[in-house]
C-alpha cells in the first residue's frame, strides 16, 4: 500500500488525498492547494542549491557561461556583438584546419557519431588504437590510453595508481582533475610549495622511506602559465623512489620538439612514469590521454573506474585529435606564430605594468589580486569587445584574483595592440595601478 504524506502526495509523489481533482469544486481545491503549500517542506539540499551565494552572484553579474552565437577560432559573436577571444586554449588554431575538419567528417561517415560503449566492453575501435599508437610514439612512451575527456585521463592517472597507505605528493596548484584523482585514491596527501624544489626535497626527506610515493604536477600550470622544474623534480623522485605523474594538457603542441611537451623539453620523458593530458587545447578536439610503460597503462585499464565505466572517445573527436597531432609535426608555422604572439603580448603587458605572474608560456594571466577590481577590468574589456575569463579564489590561490588570458597562433599583432589599448582603459576604470 502506498503511504500518504502531509502535503497530499503518496510516496511515489503522484496522487492527491481524497477525491480526484476533477470532482473538486473551486473552493475546496484552493483550500487543499494552500494547505499543501503550508505543509510543504523544502528539502535541505534543494534549499542549499536555491540559496547558493556563488550561483546568485554568478547569475547577477553574468560573467560566465556566455554562449557565442557563432565562433570561428578567436572570432566570436556574443549577443549580436563581435568579440575577440583572449582566453582560448586553442593555442595553435587547428580546430578549423582543413586536415582536421576533413578527418572528423570522414570519421563520422565511416564510424557514425559514437561507439556508445566503454573501451573495456563494446566500445573499442580501430581509430582508438591508431590514435594511441601515434600518441605513444609522439610522446616517446611505450603505450597510451585515450579517454573521452582530459579530465578523466588526468583523474585516472592517479586515482587507481596510489592507494590508502601511500603518499601522494602534490604541488597545490595542480588542475582539479588531478586533485580529484588524488582525493579518490585514498592516499595520504602531502603538499609542497608551488614549483619549489627545496620545499619538495624537505618534504620527501621527512616521509617514511618505506612508504610508496607518487609526485603529481602540471607540466604547465593552466592559470599561472608556469613550467614545472622537471629536471630537479625527477632527480628527487629517483632519490626517494617516487613515481612521477605530469599533466601536459597545456604543453602539448606548445613546448618541446614539435610540441612534445615539457617532459620532452626537459629531457626527462624516460624518467617520468605517466604523462597525461587533454586534446582540448593545442590538439583542437576533446578527449584526453595517459601514456606510460605498457605495464602501467594495462594496469590502469584493469583498475581505473574512469576508464572501465565511461564510454570511449567519439570517432570525430579521436580523428580530429589524430589529424592535429599529424599537423603539428609537419607545419611548424603555427608554433612559430604562437610564440611570436606570446612575445608581443608579453611586451604589451610589461609596458602597461601589469602582473602576468612571470608566465613563460602562452597562458598569460593578468593578476589583479582583488575581486572587485578584477570584475571591473573584466567588464570593461567585455564592453570593449574582448572575451577574457575571471578566475577568483578558490580557483586560484587567495590574493591572486586574475583574468585568465592566453595568446594563440590565430591572433594578429594588430588585435593584440587593440587589446593593449583596452587593457589601459580597463586599468583606469578599475583603479589598477601599473607595477613599475
Ligand atoms: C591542466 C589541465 N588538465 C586537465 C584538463 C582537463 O581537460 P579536458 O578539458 O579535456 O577535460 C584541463 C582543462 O581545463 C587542464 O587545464
Amino acid at each position: 500500500m502506498k503511504s500518504k504524506t502531509l502535503n497530499g502526495q503518496d510516496s511515489a509523489g503522484t496522487e492527491t488525498v481524497g477525491a480526484p481533482s476533477s470532482v473538486l469544486t473551486g473552493w475546496t481545491q484552493k483550500l487543499m492547494t494552500s494547505q499543501a503549500a503550508f505543509f510543504k517542506k523544502t528539502k535541505p539540499i534543494v534549499e542549499r542549491c536555491e540559496s547558493d551565494l556563488n550561483t546568485r552572484l554568478r547569475l547577477k553579474y553574468a560573467p560566465y557561461y556566455r554562449a557565442a552565437e557563432s565562433a570561428d577560432g578567436i572570432n566570436l559573436v556574443v549577443d549580436g556583438r563581435p568579440m575577440l577571444l583572449m582566453s582560448s586554449n586553442e593555442y595553435l588554431g587547428l580546430s578549423r584546419h582543413p586536415k582536421v575538419i576533413e578527418a572528423a567528417k570522414r570519421a563520422v561517415d565511416q564510424w557514425g557519431a559514437s561507439a556508445c560503449g566503454s573501451r573495456l566492453a563494446n566500445g573499442s575501435r580501430a581509430y582508438h588504437t591508431e590514435l594511441e599508437e601515434d600518441l605513444a610514439a609522439f610522446l616517446g612512451k611505450e603505450a597510451c590510453h585515450v579517454t573521452a575527456a582530459g579530465y578523466l585521463a588526468c583523474m585516472c592517472s592517479i586515482s587507481s595508481l596510489a592507494r590508502r597507505g601511500d603518499a601522494v605528493i602534490v604541488d597545490p596548484n595542480i588542475h582539479s582533475s588531478l586533485w580529484d584523482g588524488v582525493l579518490l585514491s585514498g592516499a595520504k596527501i602531502e603538499r609542497f610549495a608551488h614549483n619549489d624544489m627545496d620545499s619538495l626535497a624537505k618534504l620527501l626527506a621527512e616521509l617514511d622511506p618505506k612508504q610508496a610515493k607518487v609526485i603529481v604536477v602540471d607540466g604547465v600550470y593552466s592559470m599561472e602559465g608556469h613550467v614545472a622544474p622537471l629536471p630537479q623534480l625527477v632527480e628527487l623522485a629517483e632519490q626517494y623512489q617516487a613515481v612521477v605523474v605530469v599533466d601536459e594538457a597545456h604543453s602539448i603542441g606548445v613546448l618541446g620538439r614539435d610540441g612534445r611537451g615539457v617532459c620532452d623539453q626537459s629531457g626527462v620523458t624516460g624518467r617520468v612514469e605517466l604523462i597525461c593530458g587533454s586534446f582540448s587545447k593545442a590538439l583542437a578536439s576533446t578527449g584526453g590521454f595517459v601514456a606510460g610503460s605498457r605495464a602501467m597503462i594495462e594496469y590502469l585499464r584493469s583498475n581505473s573506474r574512469q576508464i572501465i565505466f565511461s564510454a570511449a572517445i567519439s570517432p570525430a573527436a579521436a580523428a580530429s585529435a589524430r589529424a592535429a597531432l599529424g599537423v603539428i609535426q609537419v607545419e611548424p608555422e603555427h608554433h612559430e606564430r604562437l610564440w611570436a604572439n606570446y612575445r608581443h603580448l608579453k611586451a604589451i603587458l610589461e609596458k602597461l605594468g601589469l602582473d602576468y605572474w612571470s608566465s613563460p608560456t602562452p597562458a598569460l594571466p593578468i593578476v589583479v589580486g582583488d575581486k572587485e577590481k578584477c570584475y571591473w577590468m573584466w567588464k570593461t574589456l567585455w564592453e570593449q569587445g574582448f572575451f577574457t575569463v575571471m578566475s577568483l579564489p578558490p580557483g586560484v590561490p587567495p590574493g591572486k584574483d586574475l583574468l585568465r588570458c592566453a595568446v594563440t597562433a590565430m591572433h594578429t599583432a594588430e588585435q593584440l595592440d587593440r587589446f593593449g589599448e583596452a587593457l589601459k582603459l580597463a586599468m583606469k576604470r578599475a583603479g589598477v595601478e601599473p607595477k613599475h
